[in-house]
């Protein structure tokens, strides 16, 4: 066993990414592997959500984007849209006092519209109480789509009348949900789909992309690892040479 994630010798300190984001796929497909109903896949996917928020705190990795509940998943049974929804505040009451203590800062992506009233208590009370916290940001992408992003950006640059020659990139980073995280350098989608699925379409331009085998609810920080490592051993060239 290692002593702490930091000991591990792939890693190299210097060349962190310094954005993760990650599709939590295969929840539904390990509950069924363990004769458990999808909730309890969800449950168990809850789990790994606390090892890798854990994991990015320790390697000291400054952004996490999770993608917790997209546009498109409306569609599922409103049993489980409920189901999601419960324990997603069930994790806020149990986890928020520890992500507080440990100076993680809680953001939301999406669209607040539409969400269950007590969602968006909840968010609003996380994102309120850990605003100034500095060591790990833990973006949760709830109500969120990729193209609803880029069409809500575009709304509020329409909005602030910003004239069509005046637009840049940098300008339409800016009206992104979080402005301040419009680079994803890693993106980890699990279960083996290889898919992006909606999500940070903007954001995910130049990111490395890995798709590893294993089930949202077997994903844990040797995972992470693992993927860092072999981020680290890629060459990104931005286009350039
Ligand atoms: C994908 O598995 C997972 C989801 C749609 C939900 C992700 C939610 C959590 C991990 C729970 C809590 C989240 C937070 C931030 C506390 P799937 O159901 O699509 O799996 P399948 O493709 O195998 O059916």
């Amino acid at each position: 066993m290692m002593h702490s994630l930091k000991d591990d010798k792939r890693i190299d300190p210097e060349k962190l990414p310094r954005h993760i984001a990650i599709i939590m796929d295969g929840n539904g497909r390990w509950a069924k592997q363990h004769g458990k109903a999808r909730v309890q896949g969800h449950e168990a996917g809850a789990r790994s959500v606390r090892a890798v928020i854990e994991a990015c705190r320790e390697l000291s990795v400054p952004v996490l984007s999770l993608y917790a509940f997209s546009t498109e998943n409306w569609r599922r049974s409103a049993g489980e849209v409920n189901a999601l929804f419960r324990l997603l505040s069930k994790y806020i009451h149990k986890e928020i006092g520890e992500l507080h203590k440990n100076d993680i800062r809680v953001r939301f992506m999406g669209r607040w519209e539409g969400l269950p009233k007590r969602a968006v208590d909840d968010l609003r009370y996380c994102i309120e109480l850990t605003k100034d916290n500095q060591s790990l940001t833990v973006n949760v992408a709830i109500n969120y789509g990729g193209r609803a992003e880029i069409v809500d950006a575009a709304r509020s640059l329409i909005k602030k009348g910003v004239a069509p020659d005046k637009l840049t990139e940098e300008l339409f980073a800016q009206a992104l949900y979080q402005p301040e995280f419009s680079e994803v350098d890693l993106l980890i989608r699990t279960s083996g789909e290889v898919r992006v699925s909606n999500f940070m379409l903007w954001q995910i331009s130049y990111a490395e992309m890995q798709f590893p085998e294993v089930l949202w609810p077997d994903f844990s920080k040797e995972h992470l690892c693992d993927a860092i490592a072999e981020y680290q051993s890629r060459k990104r060239r931005f286009g350039g040479r």
